[in-house]
């Protein structure tokens, strides 16, 4: 069964160091992209000596950042703001000077500096002359690297540009990559793919109004994101939302219950767990009305409507059926009994149920749900949406592996 690659739109700062093996770095550039990474690239001094950055700002679409003192490129995002951004940072080639200043701590330049400005996954890819490999020192400054859990992928033996035979040839690009994917692909979601739908959805009535709920995206978004830091390869397909994409989250975003619907059917193939997080409307006017219509209760009290389809319903009934389909239940009375026939009449695998009566839940920042899963309730602790979100996805996971 083909796998989403974990590397699929994740943030990757590629840092750049100066030796002759920077050459690789142009296919090690390429193989990420390939593997749906967003590049960004960093270079040190030395390693523009060796490849031009004109060379990767072609193969990335993104102009590459080499100094820190750079004000121009420190307006658009800064080394800490870039810091941030990352959700890997990969040095490779790696030498054996940059070596020393990462695990002394030094900040030099930009790349060092974005090293130890970010607590995201780390990885080196080393390069040198073999006896420098062999020196003392560059081990030490391994050892210590690899005991604050940097991942070291290479180097390999054989002959080296400057004709000694030995270790200290770069890893070839592939290989730099499939390590990545194995080495950092942890979590107990890690080569699984989630899709999940949020959002509420809005169905026009005519250009300048249209059907829609309360739904905020906030509990569909906190979830895609727990996903994603349990190493899943998340899909969210969201409705109108104004929430910022959680890092390593592939978006989608639609307007109506049919867009939804189309978006979720192209994603679905591979899913492991499909999450219905998205409040979708259940009926939608069934014509558009071009022109506006006029305000007198008349006209708008003759609007017809039409019924969406269920899309969990179609997911779960589906010939691609994820392993796992879950939905929610918002209710506002009789919320478990409700929350248990959704379960059986939509033929999920476990139902999330939440009270949102008197206005609450929705739009908020805390909530408080029941997982239910067959004749099961587990009455989760409140707390915010974040919170609630990791604690049904760690659950979700189990629930997962038991079933796998
Ligand atoms: O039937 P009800 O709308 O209360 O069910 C809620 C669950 O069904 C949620 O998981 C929601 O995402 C899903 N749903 C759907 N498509 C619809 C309506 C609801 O996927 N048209």
């Amino acid at each position: 069964m083909t796998r989403t690659s974990w590397l699929q739109n994740k943030h990757i700062v590629l840092g750049v160091s100066g030796g002759i093996a920077c050459y690789k770095a142009c296919e090690l550039t390429r193989e990420l992209g390939r593997r749906g990474a967003l590049v960004q690239i960093v270079m040190t001094e030395a390693a523009t000596a060796f490849v031009s950055p004109l060379t990767f700002q072609a193969l990335t679409s993104r102009e590459v950042r080499i100094s820190v003192l750079d004000a121009k490129a420190e307006a658009g995002m800064s080394h800490i703001e870039l810091a941030r951004w990352a959700d890997l940072i990969i040095i490779a080639p790696c030498t054996a000077n940059t070596l020393a200043q990462l695990a002394s701590g030094q900040a030099s330049d930009l790349l060092t500096t974005l090293w130890i400005a970010s607590d995201c996954e780390k990885a080196i890819a080393p390069a040198m002359n073999q006896q420098m490999w062999k020196n003392i020192q560059t081990q030490e400054n391994l050892t210590h690297l690899v005991d604050r859990g940097v991942a070291v992928i290479g180097p390999n033996s054989g002959l080296q540009a400057c004709g000694d035979i030995g270790s200290g040839r770069m890893t070839e690009p592939t290989e730099v990559v499939n390590t990545l994917e194995s080495q950092l692909t942890r979590g107990p979601l890690a080569h699984r793919k989630v899709l999940i739908t949020a959002g509420p959805t809005h169905e026009p009535i005519d250009p300048v109004r249209y059907l829609a709920n309360r739904s905020s995206g906030k509990m569909g978004f906190a979830l895609a994101d727990a996903a994603s830091r349990l190493g899943g390869s998340v899909t969210l397909i969201s409705g109108p939302a104004q929430l910022e994409t959680p890092a390593g989250v592939a978006r989608i975003d639609v307007e109506t219950a049919r867009e939804m619907l189309i978006a979720v059917e192209s994603s679905l193939g591979d899913t492991d767990i499909f999450i219905g997080a998205a409040a979708v409307c259940d009926v939608r006017p069934a014509k558009f009305s071009t022109s506006k219509l006029k305000k007198s209760i008349n006209k708008l009290s003759t609007i017809e409507f039409t019924e969406n389809e269920d899309i969990i319903k179609v997911v779960a009934n589906s010939r691609q059926r994820p392993t796992l389909v879950i939905g929610f239940a918002a209710e506002t009375d009789s919320v478990l009994e409700k929350a248990k026939e959704k379960l059986v009449s939509k033929s999920l695998d476990a139902v999330i149920a939440n009270c949102v009566a008197n206005g609450d839940i929705f739009g908020q920042d805390n909530t408080q749900v029941t997982l239910i899963q067959n004749d099961m309730e587990n009455p989760l602790p409140p707390g915010t949406k974040a919170e609630v979100a990791m604690e049904i996805m760690t659950l979700i996971s189990e629930f997962l592996s038991k079933r796998i």
